[in-house]
């Protein structure tokens, strides 16, 4: 599996995302904002690649995203394999994140840098993200010892829907916010080299941002994080149901793909397609009755 990039611009490494937040290592691209979006599939992946995204993340939203489910919580680590796999091979330059799904690093630290290293080993990804902050530092340690760079994730994590009783903004009381802050700090001081911020208010969202050494990507967290994440099919208007209010839409897909079809439908139906240009013939030096009587 190959990871050179196809364009002439550099490849995407941990260690230039942490560059962009310390802007040390005399790097150009110091405080530039760091541009991430999810991805589930080759063609995804190559035309996010290709526009020039920093991080890709197959995000366990693949369950919702593309596979028809209601949360997170059905997604295997087999499903991320497959989807892992697919978005490597149309990936160069963007680094390569996996989420570990549910259950794949819940029951033992064993077990969890088994997974991770799968992630790694058969999926091509180059980072792992887990959700939570205090409660995940053993396991961000160990994932790092296991030269599995890491990003954490705190706020509102899907994962934790049903103990949390929805999709709710989370830190939105004094100790709630005090809590996340302490999550982003967890991490950081385990060793993830980035942490998700999702759904907190901006203003808490900012001062996390302030405090901590390693940037912070942002999804419902305000301006003022150091980089920002979406999901693709909310970018670019091919959700259905519910699209949190920060989710903006960049185009509207599910349109143009209805539009297309219908009008092929048509079409069909018409006898306006295919045409005659559309259509191979035969060689006129091969008489057509052959053919016909004599099909192979
Ligand atoms: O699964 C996912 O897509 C995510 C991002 C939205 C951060 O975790």
């Amino acid at each position: 599996m190959s990871v050179a990039p196809r364009s002439g611009d550099p490849k995407v490494t941990v260690p230039e995302i942490l560059a962009r937040k310390l802007g040390s290592q005399g790097s150009v691209l110091a405080h530039r904002k760091i541009t991430c979006l999810t991805a589930y599939d080759y063609p995804g992946a190559r035309l996010l690649d290709e526009a020039g995204v920093d991080l890709i993340l197959v995000g366990d939203s693949v369950g919702m995203a593309m596979l028809g489910y209601d949360s997170t919580l059905p997604v295997t680590l087999e499903d991320m394999l497959h989807h892992v796999r697919a978005v490597r091979r149309g990936t160069t330059r963007a680094l390569l994140v996996a989420d570990m799904p549910y259950g794949s690093y819940h029951v033992s630290l064993e077990e969890s840098v088994r997974n991770a290293v799968r992630l790694v080993k058969e999926g091509g990804a180059e980072a792992v993200k887990v959700e939570g902050g205090e409660r995940r530092i053993e396991l961000i340690a160990r994932l790092a010892d296991a030269e599995i760079p890491v990003m954490g994730h705190v706020g509102l994590t899907p994962q934790s829907i049903n103990a949390m009783g929805g999709f709710h903004v989370q830190g939105k009381s004094t100790e709630a916010s005090r809590q996340i802050e302490r999550d982003a700090r967890a991490a950081e001081s385990a060793g993830a080299f980035a942490v998700v911020l999702e759904s907190i208010p901006r203003e808490l969202a900012a001062r996390v941002t302030e405090r901590l050494r390693i940037p912070t990507i942002g999804i419902g967290a305000g301006p003022d994080c150091d980089g920002q994440i979406l999901v693709y099919n909310d970018l670019l208007g091919l959700s259905f149901g519910h699209v949190p209010k920060f989710a903006r839409r960049y185009a509207n897909l599910s349109e143009i793909i209805s539009k297309a079809v219908t009008a092929y439908c048509e079409d069909v139906r018409g006898g306006l397609f295919p045409s005659d240009a559309e259509s191979y013939h035969a060689p006129s030096a091969i008489p057509l009755e052959s053919l016909v009587r004599n099909p192979r």
